[in-house]
């Protein structure tokens, strides 16, 4: 962000859980509480930031909970940490309270289910550099596809605490209704075609949905529902910009019909992450060089993982 530029600084911490609510049928939503240096460090991250989890001795949940698509790789040993984002940052007195809104993929976030409050997990953050404002912009557009949606919860809050002349609008979307990681009643959702989610209405902002099958809000891609209302809104294009995160193919399309609308645009992008500061060279994003044709890899977790649209060569 422009305002408040110093980075926070980062190490090793220990957090406590909080508390670890299942919101949907693979999603949870993980609250921890730093203190000490450790609240200090997470109370200045950034929208977009991300941490490094140590989910290594975390428990397997009992063998009837393991989902039959988890069964071979449930039991695999967890070597490395992993990355998460966080969905929204909380002072409450000396505290910080860092929410992380978390799909259950692997053995990893498998194991992220048994944690319970009291527990500790240590935590190296935060890492990589977050959303930008730009100077001068008047509209900030979110578009969320599936798990995208935590640090772009994040980032609306901070927005509308600190940019007050910004009017934020987000677009979420998901294959179908069940893979929307919101806490609103999914039938609800399904009943109505613009559809204000809770998770950003808190902060006065409206929210379209999509869904890929049509069972929840607008019947088609996220993207092609932003292009659509981009189509017929009526705003100054250098006043604008988009804030995009969720799968590679997604934010291709999102920076296109940005570049197409002149739309300046921010993307988080994904990489597997082995060490998560720049040491590993495991998670090299192309993208483009000052000279025409040419490209040079960046590092996800180190450049990014927020990266401008313009400079990212999509892989897919
Ligand atoms: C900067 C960053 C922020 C993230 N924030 C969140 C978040 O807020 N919430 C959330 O649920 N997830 C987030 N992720 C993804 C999360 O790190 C992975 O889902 C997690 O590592 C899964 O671990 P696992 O052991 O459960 O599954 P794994 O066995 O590690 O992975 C399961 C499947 O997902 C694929 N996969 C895992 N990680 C990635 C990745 N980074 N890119 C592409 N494919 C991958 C694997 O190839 C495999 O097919 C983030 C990733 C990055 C890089
Ligand atoms: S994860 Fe090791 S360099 Fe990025």
């Amino acid at each position: 962000m422009t305002k408040n530029c110093r980075p926070a600084k980062k190490g090793i911490f220990l957090a406590t859980v909080r508390a670890n609510k299942q919101i949907g049928q693979r999603f949870y939503r993980l609250r921890l509480e730093f203190s000490g240096v450790g609240a200090e460090a997470f109370a200045g991250a950034k929208p977009g930031q991300f941490a490094q989890l140590d989910l290594s001795r975390t428990a397997l949940p009992a063998a009837k909970d393991i989902p039959d698509e988890l069964a071979n790789t449930a039991r695999r040993n967890i070597l490395l940490r992993r990355p998460f984002s966080f969905a929204n940052i909380a002072s409450e007195e000396n505290k910080t309270l860092a929410d992380i809104l978390y799909c259950v993929v692997g053995p990893a976030s498998l194991r992220m289910t048994t944690l319970s409050a009291g527990d500790s997990v240590s935590i190296i953050g935060p890492l990589g550099n977050g959303f930008l404002v730009p100077e001068g912009k008047k509209k900030a557009l979110l578009v969320a596809g599936g798990m995208g949606a935590g640090p772009l919860q994040h980032l609306a809050k901070v927005l509308t605490a600190d940019y007050p002349d910004i009017e934020v609008m987000a677009f979420a979307g998901a294959k179908t209704a069940k893979d929307l990681p919101f806490q609103a009643r999914l039938d609800k959702i399904a009943q109505q075609l613009g559809f204000s989610l809770q998770e950003f209405a808190q902060y006065g902002i409206e929210s379209l949905v999509a869904t890929d099958d049509g069972s929840a809000g607008w019947h088609g891609l996220v993207s092609d529902c932003l292009a659509e209302w981009l189509d017929q809104a009526t705003l100054v294009s250098k006043d604008t910009i988009i804030y995009s995160c969720g799968p590679e193919a997604m934010l291709a399309k999102v920076a296109d019909i940005a570049r197409k609308n002149e739309i300046d645009c921010q993307v988080s992008m994904e990489r597997m992450m082995a060490c998560g500061i720049g040491v590993c060279l495991s998670c090299a994003v192309e993208c483009k060089a000052d000279r025409p044709g040419k490209t040079v890899y960046k590092l996800c977790c180190k450049d990014g993982p927020v990266f401008d649209s313009r400079e990212v060569v999509f892989s897919v």
